[in-house]
């Protein structure tokens, strides 16, 4: 991976103060990332302050921000109404040890208003905590053991999570250092967007086959949209043999009004969601089935929940109200005006890749995009491993230098305070780096 050698110099030249910070922070910190899906790059830059699309470096840099926190902040950066709530909540309780009849319940039904699958919820902190209680409810639900997953996808943080190819690791390493060996005995990887492929895997598992656990886009990985025969004919299989589906909604919440699974009229028994949901501040939720989700609820068995969860901060209320102010406010024509100003540049940038007969093309759904270099179309792992990533690294680095933060791994998220200007001077940006690259 080789960086152009101007372009480098120039981030270099205007990022010093970040660098130094950054540097200090390593110290520390590994990584020098407090959190967070991590720093990418050569050194990632250090954000002073931030408000609506906009942040600003400690250099005192301004940029477009198309990271959004890490896949957030859907209102961007300190949105009043947000603020707001939470101001209002910290002065009410922030935490309660009680059940939280107040925020508790409007956040649940905020969520099960729009996403007809949910019947009942409960709330955690992060994406993982959410998908590890999903499937230890699938678990205990069919009394199996064994979870598919797609190749490449992520999920999480934990043991079993972790299990399998994943594009943010070498392709042989399967079982990353410190999780536990065993763990992968109970994963079965299943490829994406091969619905034929994927049916004969889980057949063959079915007798010890607990869940399926799917993104509707598979996000970290490329945002690879899943096909609607695909994602359909997992909802066959698994209701055929009584294995539970999951959708990972961690980030696809942000598709759609109702998520990837309103995109694609498509019922999973249990979801998790994340990320979005808590409007900046940590709020997770797994949701579902009420036969599944009762096996939390005492008075369903007895008075003894088969399965128990905790989470201290599940539910905190200032989280919650935030949660709940951001979701308030992510109406349908808010996701539209999205969807369309992504849908332009997915669109435009397919149209550089015909333009300059180069391999340049777009992916994603909603407000999520991706940006690839590869001579065939990228719909899985496979097809995603051909990428040209020096080509979509550097591409990431001028965008930079130009004022436009993301990830550096070709992945950017609209957020609902973008509007058109915003776009016309992000595509305007992209075409010129093709050209100050020399890649056209
Ligand atoms: C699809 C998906 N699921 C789950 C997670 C885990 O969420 P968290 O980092 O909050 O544990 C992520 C995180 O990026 C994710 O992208």
């Amino acid at each position: 991976m080789k960086f152009n050698e101007a372009q480098l110099e120039k981030y270099r030249a205007r990022t010093v103060r970040s660098k130094e910070l950054w540097q200090r922070t390593k110290a520390y910190i590994p990584t020098g990332h407090a959190g967070g899906m991590g720093a990418f790059g050569e050194h990632p830059i250090v954000v002073d302050h931030a408000k609506g699309c906009w942040l600003w470096d400690v250099d005192g840099n301004r940029y477009l921000d198309l990271r959004l926190g890490d896949w957030v902040l859907i209102h961007g950066h300190s949105d009043d109404d947000i603020r707001g709530a939470v101001y209002e909540q910290m002065g009410k309780a922030v935490q309660v040890g009680a059940p939280e009849w107040d925020m508790g319940y409007r956040m649940a039904q905020l969520l099960i208003e729009r996403m007809p699958s949910l019947e009942k919820v409960r709330f955690f902190v992060s994406g993982t905590d959410a998908n590890l209680c999903a499937i230890r409810l699938a678990r205990g639900f069919t009394g199996r053991s064994k979870i598919a997953r797609s190749v490449g996808g992520y999920h999480g943080t934990s043991d079993t999570l972790l299990v399998g190819r994943s594009v943010l690791r070498a392709p042989d390493d399967e079982v990353p250092l410190g999780v536990q060996s065993q763990a992968a005995d109970d994963v079965v990887q299943i490829p994406y967007n091969d619905a034929d492929g994927a049916e004969a895997i889980i057949r063959s598992n079915a007798a010890e086959l607990a869940a399926v656990i799917i993104e509707p886009v598979m996000t970290a990985a490329g945002m690879v949209e899943g096909q609607a025969g695909y994602l359909q004919r997992l909802r066959d299989v698994t209701t055929e043999l009584g294995i539970v589906l999951i959708f990972d909604e961690v980030v696809t919440f942000s598709v759609a009004y109702g998520g990837g699974q309103a995109h694609f009229g498509i019922t999973p028994d249990l979801t998790t969601m994340g990320k979005v949901i808590g409007g900046g501040l940590p709020v997770s939720a797994v949701g579902g089935r009420t036969d599944i989700m009762d096996l939390l609820e005492p008075d369903a068995h007895g008075g003894v929940a088969p399965i128990s969860v905790m989470a201290t901060f599940g539910g905190n209320s200032a989280s919650l109200a935030a949660g709940i102010a951001c979701l308030e406010k992510l109406t349908p024509e808010a996701h539209e005006r999205m969807n369309r100003l992504a849908d332009r540049i997915r669109a435009t940038i397919d149209g550089f890749g015909q333009k300059y007969g180069v391999p340049l093309h777009a992916t994603g759904l909603g407000n999520l995009i991706g940006v690839h270099w590869a001579e065939q179309r990228v719909v899985d792992d496979p097809t995603l491993r051909n990428d040209d990533r020096e080509k979509i690294q550097n591409i990431n680095l001028v965008l930079d230098n130009e004022g436009y933060y993301q990830t550096f791994t070709g992945l950017f998220l609209l957020s609902t305070v973008i509007g058109e200007q915003e776009v016309d001077a992000f595509l305007g940006a992209f075409e010129r780096a093709l050209h100050t690259l020399g890649y056209v």
